[in-house]
């Protein structure tokens, strides 16, 4: 009960955020936030499982990733893109809190996904296993977990094609691309480039390297925007097409999109020292936050060129991945540190103020409003969205 007033005045005061007594406390009720619902999470995931165990037999639903139409909680299989977040959730509060208790879940969670690392028909590797078996390694050592991310790295350059100088992303809609490269896919990288510390394997950081150049050079618009699917050539490695398929139309800037490169050539960079690799995150930190339409509270559009703005969807997971990169890039920029800290801490501020879910509902989500894609998942809690807010959590105490 005590808990509960006290997140409850946590709750209240969140419109105050600039207040820095406020907002020293953030993290640790935010957590506290997180404990009561991921606790609930577990409760609600268990108890689906086991009805839909009951009912199909075999069912293989292993963990959350939103709120269905219909008010359902949807669950998904271990080859869904997204199964690797609800563990490294699980992982995330055991390193802030140092709990056993979520220890235990996060392993019994990152244990159902295992069969994932040998899943070559992808290219969400490492969102799957690096989140998971990545945070459990980091965090535990565990040999077992090493194993199996260095056989998930292999698996994941099986997808390299050195004609291109990408790994390739997806293997569907064959009718309409011959080699998909989508913009998401620059967080897969950060899995090789553990995987060659690891092994000392160069072949793994010279994918990831060539990887991020190539989307580099294709990928952009001059404005530093990003297209999110650039389709090659199978034999000459040419450009094809470029897409925006989950956003609104092909010339649009998905939200998510541009989230998953700022994060992707900030953690390139942190991976490799790589100049370019951090000038191009700030001209994309740049174009987000100076350009493109941003609202007051920095929770972008689901896409910043979306036809009715500002009668659209907000993205809070798009948020919460820039929010994590802008740590990261407060880190190491020279010169525009404190810049790039007060934009993820407004970010921060406006999550926990506008876009939370309601304590002890909600199936256990932390954050509302967010946006898979154009036709799917509008205005819901995500999985993915809370992942990367709790990471970024995490990466605000690192970044004072
Ligand atoms: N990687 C898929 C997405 O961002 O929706």
């Amino acid at each position: 009960m005590k808990t509960v007033f006290k997140l409850m005045v946590f709750l209240g005061v969140c419109s105050a955020c600039s207040n820095p007594l406020v907002e020293e406390n953030i993290v640790k009720q935010a957590f506290e936030f997180a404990d009561v619902q991921l606790r609930k999470a577990i409760r609600d995931v268990d108890s689906l499982s086991d009805m839909a165990l009951g009912k199909n037999g075999n069912a293989n639903l292993v963990s959350p990733r939103t709120i269905n139409e219909d008010g359902s909680l949807l669950l998904v299989p271990s080859r869904d893109w997204t199964s690797g977040f609800f563990p490294g959730e699980l992982w995330y509060m055991y390193e802030y809190t140092g709990d056993d208790f979520w220890k235990e879940e996060a392993r019994r969670f990152t244990a159902r996904i295992e069969d994932q690392k040998r899943n070559g028909g992808t290219h969400d590797m490492g969102f799957k296993m690096y989140c998971s078996f990545g945070n459990g390694y980091r965090l535990t050592k565990d040999c077992a977990y090493r194993d199996i991310l260095l056989k998930s790295a292999a698996t994941l350059v099986t997808r390299y094609k050195p004609v291109v100088g990408c790994i390739r992303s997806w293997d569907h809609n064959q009718d309409k691309w011959q080699c998909p490269v989508i913009i998401d896919n620059m967080l897969n990288l950060e899995l090789l480039y553990w995987a060659f510390k690891e092994s000392g394997d160069s072949l793994y950081y010279q994918v990831a390297t060539k990887h991020a150049y190539t989307t580099m050079r294709n990928h952009f618009r001059k404005d530093y925007s990003s297209y999110h699917v650039v389709d090659y050539d199978t034999i000459t490695g040419m450009v094809l097409h470029k897409h925006t398929h989950q956003g609104w139309n092909h010339e649009s800037s998905w939200a998510r999109g541009q989230a998953w490169g700022l994060y992707g050539y900030t953690m390139c960079y942190r991976e490799t020292g790589i100049k370019d690799f951090l000038l191009q995150a700030e001209h994309i930190a740049n174009y987000i936050f100076k350009v493109a339409n941003m609202p007051e509270d920095l929770i972008s559009y689901w896409d910043m060129k979306a036809p009715v703005i500002p009668n659209e969807p907000r993205d809070a997971s798009a948020a919460a991945v820039m929010a994590c990169a802008l740590y990261e890039l407060s880190m190491h920029s020279s010169d525009k540190s404190a810049e790039y800290k007060k934009w993820a801490d407004k970010i921060i501020c406006s999550l926990i103020s506008g876009y939370r879910a309601q304590l002890g509902g909600d199936y256990g989500f932390l954050l509302l409003h967010s946006t898979g894609a154009r036709n799917f998942e509008r205005d819901v809690p995500l999985v993915y969205a809370d992942y990367y807010f709790l990471e970024a959590l995490l990466k605000k105490i690192d970044a004072k």
